[in-house]
């Protein structure tokens, strides 16, 4: 980073703009597969809570897909929440973002339960405290019937894609706390909370859907 960017690393692409709006490469690519898992899953009338919405491609595609849920945007960084902002005038569900940092502790509090947690792209660039943060929040906010989605790359051990390895690498090496997270962690993580891996789901370019319901 030179002396003149001090501001933290969000994204590790290059997002174009227009006005407010952001328009991520990667998310160009993921969110058609991502509106197929999801469309198919979402309860009737679904209340989604998503964390670190980025540019708020997502939640747009997800309710174009699903018109009756209504998708909350969260964020923490300015310029992805005005993104979010500007989207969420346009898209009939999507509501306007709140600022929310979920490494914060009770970052739940003041918000109302919801069906789905979704969290895509975000808890292997963030430190392991944000991936405790989400499982704890998660527990707290999602209705009995409700998951947790998650989607990125991830680590499995001997069957892990050689290009999750390297990206693994170079995350840690811009900053310690970051990296790809290994899968059993997150399962152990979020079963220490009562939800479950429920299903496994295989991505385009090695990345997984992971979806945690509560155990019976
Ligand atoms: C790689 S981007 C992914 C954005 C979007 N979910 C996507 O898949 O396109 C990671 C996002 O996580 C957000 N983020 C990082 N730490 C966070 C935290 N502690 N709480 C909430 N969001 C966070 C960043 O601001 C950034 O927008």
């Amino acid at each position: 980073m030179s002396p003149e960017n001090t501001s933290p690393v969000i994204a590790l692409e290059d997002r174009t703009r227009d006005a407010a709006k952001l328009y991520s490469p990667s998310a160009a690519r993921n969110r058609e597969p991502v509106r197929a898992v999801l469309a198919e899953r979402l309860p009737k009338q679904a209340r989604v809570l998503e964390i670190g919405s980025g540019t708020g491609e997502h939640g747009e595609a997800c309710c174009a897909a699903r018109p009756d849920i209504s998708w909350q945007l969260t964020e923490i960084d300015p310029d992805s929440l005005a993104s979010c902002a500007a989207r969420a005038e346009e898209s009939e569900g999507l509501l306007a973002p709140l600022s929310l940092d979920a490494g914060a502790p009770d970052w739940t509090s003041g918000l109302a339960p919801v069906d789905v947690l979704a969290c895509l792209n975000v808890i292997h660039i963030a430190p392991w405290s944000v991936a405790e943060g989400l499982a704890a929040g998660a527990a707290k906010l999602i209705a009995r019937q409700g998951f947790v989605f998650l989607y990125g790359p991830f680590l499995e051990g001997e069957k892990t894609a050689p290009s999750n390895r390297e990206f693994d690498a170079s995350l840690k090496s811009r900053n310690a706390e970051w990296g790809v997270r290994p899968i059993d962690a997150v399962t152990a993580l979020f079963a220490g909370h009562g939800l479950s891996l429920a299903e496994r789901i295989e991505m385009p370019a090695n990345n997984l859907s992971l979806i945690f319901r509560r155990a019976s």
